[in-house]
């Protein structure tokens, strides 16, 4: 976002105006991240991943800027359709789908979507007959914040026998997909996913199946801190330009699923201290949001945040907790942060993606964070 000026500037009018928590989803932010993504990825189509962030906003700005959409249920299909989503820009990228979900997707005209087993597409054959199937296969996610590989991929061995059953039940097997673990910083997994999806399109070929779509997922990093120095998105994305190039056919279309590089960056939370002690020979902080509400990522997402305060001074050991009745409900037990007051505010960067939407509305009649984009 802002330079830190700015940005302060920002925080204390917003603040003042929707009061607080409130999270800030930046425009310019959302699209500095599409644009990023078309200039080092320029062949490869994003369906950006609302799990991310569904706010309808969020998915308005996308849709006009011209991406695509994954969707995990019949719901957030639903929401994107809503908005203005074409279905053939929407992917139904869950392996494993309800029925109902399923007939959904046929009755709307969605017809791309993943699997990973064989009774998804009995059941794919059943509700939506003639769909277009990507197989999903389990890749390394060494490193990764969140590991997809433990719910979700077929063996990669388990490809060949799966396409040719889906042709056989009178789908249209198109494709292979994957996903390296959501914030991967191992360019490995993905070389290694690009060489293995290269194997089955080849394998493919050899027994009269031209597969011409592959999904690389979603996993390109963020960062969380300012002081992060893992491996950057450009630096990234240069070396998935490159082996994409080297192993498949000119005519394969690539597409892929980002959900936290869209919608990450463009996230600022501000909170205030509610409250305030000193236990354990430390401070503690209250503030007005917590694990049940915009810190859920720390729960789910694993993710670790950067907590900023406006005020200056000294720093000293604290911890800083969340307004509920719960001592779960704690957000970090050793955060570096001034002396701090009653309604002084702390506010996190980069937390626009799995903190919102994981949210419980109403745990102990607290709310998550009013949304604003600007
Ligand atoms: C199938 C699928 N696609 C895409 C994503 C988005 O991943 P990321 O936020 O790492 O880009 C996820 C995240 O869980 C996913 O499960």
């Amino acid at each position: 976002m802002q330079k830190a000026k700015d940005l302060i500037k920002i925080i204390r009018r917003e603040a003042k105006k929707h009061g607080t928590p409130l999270m800030i989803i930046s425009k310019d932010a959302l699209k500095a991240q599409y644009s990023l993504f078309k200039r080092f990825l320029p062949d490869v189509f994003p369906y950006y991943a609302i799990k991310a962030n569904p706010n309808p906003e969020i998915i308005k700005f996308f849709a006009d800027l011209g991406a695509g959409f994954d969707v995990a249920s019949a719901n957030e299909m639903k929401l994107v359709l809503t908005i203005g989503a074409k279905p053939e820009k929407i992917i139904f990228a869950n392996t494993v789908k309800s029925d109902k979900d399923i007939s959904f997707a046929r009755k709307n005209n969605v017809k791309l979507m993943t699997f990973d087993n064989e009774p998804e597409l009995y059941k794919i054959a059943k509700n939506c007959p003639g769909a277009r199937v990507l197989v999903r296969i389990k890749v390394s996610n060494i490193g990764s914040l969140v590991e997809l590989s433990l719910k979700f991929g077929a063996d990669p061995e388990q490809a060949l026998p799966f396409i040719l059953k889906a042709k056989k039940l009178g789908l249209k097997p198109v494709g292979v997909a994957f996903h390296v673990g959501s914030q991967c910083t191992d360019a490995t997994n993905y070389i290694q996913a690009l060489e293995m999806s290269a194997a089955i399109f080849r394998e493919a070929k050899q027994n009269g199946i031209k597969l011409n779509i592959l999904d690389i997922g979603g996993g390109f990093p963020i960062k969380h801190f300012d002081k992060d120095n893992h491996i950057n998105f450009e630096t990234l994305a240069s070396k998935i330009r490159k082996e994409l190039k080297r192993l498949f056919d000119k005519d394969t279309k690539f597409i892929a699923e980002p959900g936290r590089f869209f919608a990450g960056p463009a996230g600022l939370l501000i909170t205030k201290v509610v409250g305030r002690t000193f236990r354990n020979n430390k401070n503690y902080y209250y503030l007005d949001d917590g694990i049940y509400q915009d810190f859920s990522g720390i729960v789910f997402d694993h993710c670790k945040y950067q907590f900023n305060a406006i005020k200056r001074g000294h720093k000293f050991l604290s911890t800083l907790a969340g307004p509920t009745c719960d001592s779960f409900d704690t957000i970090s037990q050793s955060e570096e942060l001034p002396e701090l007051e009653v309604g002084d505010i702390v506010y996190v960067k980069n937390i626009g993606a799995y903190s919102c939407a994981s949210a419980v509305p109403g745990f102990n009649g607290f709310q998550p964070a009013k949304i604003i984009l600007i």
